[in-house]
């Protein structure tokens, strides 16, 4: 068992508190582009808090009058995402690590009679050997999906670091990574609900993230 270190954007007041209300507030949330960009908003402010435990090198810029000295990083972190929900966070971690490169899973949920499985479809994935991996899913519920991925990802190689990164999470799904993923961990959450409710849906969550995002499916 892992005790991740854990980050909570809401344990701090800042304005990403609006973002969040936004997304969550039900009459509000039926804007699709706000939604999303809402979304987007605040993969940025996660990106730019993780940033600050990524390995830097010492590095010089030529500017028009001089030369100044500067901290980038070593090496660009590999994104991963869960299909389709993923997609606005992603967008707004790859905002703030522009030259990442980007890797992809599709998950489902496949119902049986006592409650569900997680299946795995469609992956585009580049290595993730030897360099960080910021794992993205925007609702940390049960945490079966998250595991499941990762177990699939490290078809792709051992990462230096391992970062995972969600805009609300459960208690349930933040115990499940604990017991399940071997590896140390950071996890970066916009906030931490109450529960799951019986569908694992976060309460008070905000609903189906990617449904609100792309539209509900058949
Ligand atoms: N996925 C969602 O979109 N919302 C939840 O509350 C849980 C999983």
């Amino acid at each position: 068992m892992q005790q991740a270190s854990l980050f909570v954007l809401a344990e701090q007041p800042s304005v990403a508190n609006h973002f969040m209300a936004e997304l969550r507030d039900r009459t509000r949330q039926t804007d699709r582009m706000r939604f999303r960009r809402n979304i987007e908003r605040l993969g940025e402010i996660l990106a730019y808090e993780l940033s600050k435990t990524l390995p830097y090198r010492p590095e010089s810029v030529t500017t028009p009058l001089g030369t100044a000295d500067i901290s980038l990083l070593t090496q660009q972190p590999v994104l991963v995402s869960i299909l389709r929900a993923g997609l606005p966070l992603h967008w707004g971690v790859l905002n703030y690590f522009d030259q990442a490169d980007s890797g992809f899973i599709g998950a489902y949920r496949q119902n049986t009679t006592d409650g569900f499985t997680i299946q795995l479809d469609y992956q585009s994935m580049p290595s993730v050997q030897d360099r960080p991996l910021i794992l993205i899913d925007p609702m940390l519920a049960s945490g079966q999906t998250l595991v499941k991925v990762l177990k699939q990802i490290s078809n792709f190689g051992i990462p230096s670091q391992i970062h995972i990164l969600s805009v609300i999470a459960a208690p349930e799904g933040i115990s499940l990574l604990e017991q399940e993923i071997q590896h140390l961990y950071r996890l970066w959450v916009g906030a931490i609900d109450n529960q799951l409710n019986d569908k694992s849906y976060i309460i008070p969550g905000l609903g189906d993230a990617g449904d609100l995002a792309f539209g509900n499916k058949l």
